[in-house]
């Protein structure tokens, strides 16, 4: 038996911020964050929480491969910004949608979420634990974005995508292989300390930035390319894969310099590496699965495509999943 992405669909906030827009209060400039990152625009989501912003998502899943919201037997939301520390964030999308018959949890691996979620949901399938799951990618990174600092403002917009993983039609196609990985010591150079059970919100000692990101940008840097790097080549040697015969390559989207980079070391040309950072920035959970579905809806996915996705985030969380495309 084989899992795959049966289905997907993204949604991207109506509220275009461009660079201009930190032009105006911050010391920065358009050239810098174009030439540092490849960001020319993100979006922000100021109407309500995350789960909004994954509920017309689902419901395009839902009508797409025309089921109804009781078929769904279980709900993985990826996200560091969820609704709430609880319930879930997965509680509210199952009640909001009205997924009567599933059951479900939050998984926080920042910006690998997707990747950690779409493992854990193709296992469920393969092991007979769940038919049909619906896995969101979703972050309000401007719920826990210092918009007064510079070092990370420009960098995170918000954003969500949603997918159905169910058994594939062909045991050749669907999620093939997967490298994921967890370093704890990395934690210290990307983190949001405060409203857990470390720092709760309603200490007093608490400072303002503690409820913000906090980053260390090339220490993130430096390990993001290493290690998205090292497994996209423990995927490609362990499969077989060559840079003629991958289709596509999806890295999380958090600077176009780590992307290239990481598409240098591992001879993948620009052309087959997905790109949304220039109009969406760093969405963390939501970037693999909406430039998934971006490449759907641009009819530019074909059935057994052979696709990486890789990603690197807070933890340090990372990782790649071989994928051979079979929409149903
Ligand atoms: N405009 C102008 N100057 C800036 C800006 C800005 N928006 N941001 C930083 N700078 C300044 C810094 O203050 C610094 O100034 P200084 O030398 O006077 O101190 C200077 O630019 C150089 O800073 P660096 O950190 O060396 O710049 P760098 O080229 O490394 O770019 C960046 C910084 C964009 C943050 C980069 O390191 C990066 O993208 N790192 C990865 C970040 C990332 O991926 N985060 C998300 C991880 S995923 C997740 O889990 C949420």
């Amino acid at each position: 038996m084989s899992a795959t992405i049966s289905t997907i669909a993204h949604y991207i906030p109506s509220t275009i911020i461009d660079n201009s827009y930190f032009e105006n209060y911050l010391d920065t400039s358009d050239e810098w964050i174009v030439k540092r990152t490849g960001i020319k625009q993100r979006r922000f989501y100021l109407e309500g929480p995350t789960s909004d912003m994954i509920i017309p998502a689902a419901k395009k899943v839902l009508a797409k491969r025309k089921i109804k919201p009781k078929e769904i037997d279980c709900i993985i939301v990826c996200t560091v910004t969820p609704d709430y520390i609880f319930p879930s964030t997965a509680c509210v999308v199952q009640e909001k949608l009205g997924c009567k018959n599933a059951w479900g949890y939050d998984m926080s691996a920042a910006c690998s979420g997707f990747l950690f979620g779409l493992q854990t949901a193709a296992s469920f399938v393969n092991s007979g634990l769940a038919k049909k799951i619906l896995l969101c990618g979703a972050d309000k990174m401007t719920s826990i974005l210092n918009l007064n600092d510079r070092n990370q403002a420009v960098l995170f917009g918000d954003g969500a995508a949603v997918c159905i993983v169910e058994e594939s039609d062909d045991p050749k196609l669907g999620i093939i292989d997967a490298d994921l990985h967890i370093d704890g010591e990395g934690g210290k150079y990307l983190k949001k300390v405060a409203g857990g059970s470390f720092l709760p919100s309603w200490n007093n000692t608490i400072k303002p930035e503690d409820h913000y990101v906090h980053q260390e940008g090339q220490a993130v840097f430096k390990n993001a390319v290493s290690e998205m790097s090292n497994s996209v080549q423990t995927i490609m040697k362990r499969n077989k894969i060559s840079a003629k015969n991958l289709t596509w390559l999806v890295p999380h989207q958090a600077n176009l310099r780590i992307i290239k980079a990481v598409g240098e070391r591992v001879g993948i040309p620009d052309e087959k590496v997905a790109i949304t950072v220039d109009k969406l920035g760093n969405t963390t959970a939501a970037t693999i699965p909406t430039a998934l579905s971006i490449l759907n809806e641009e009819r530019k996915l074909r059935r057994g495509d052979d696709i990486i996705l890789t990603a690197f985030g807070g933890g340090f969380t990372w990782g790649a999943i071989y994928l051979r495309w079979n929409s149903l």
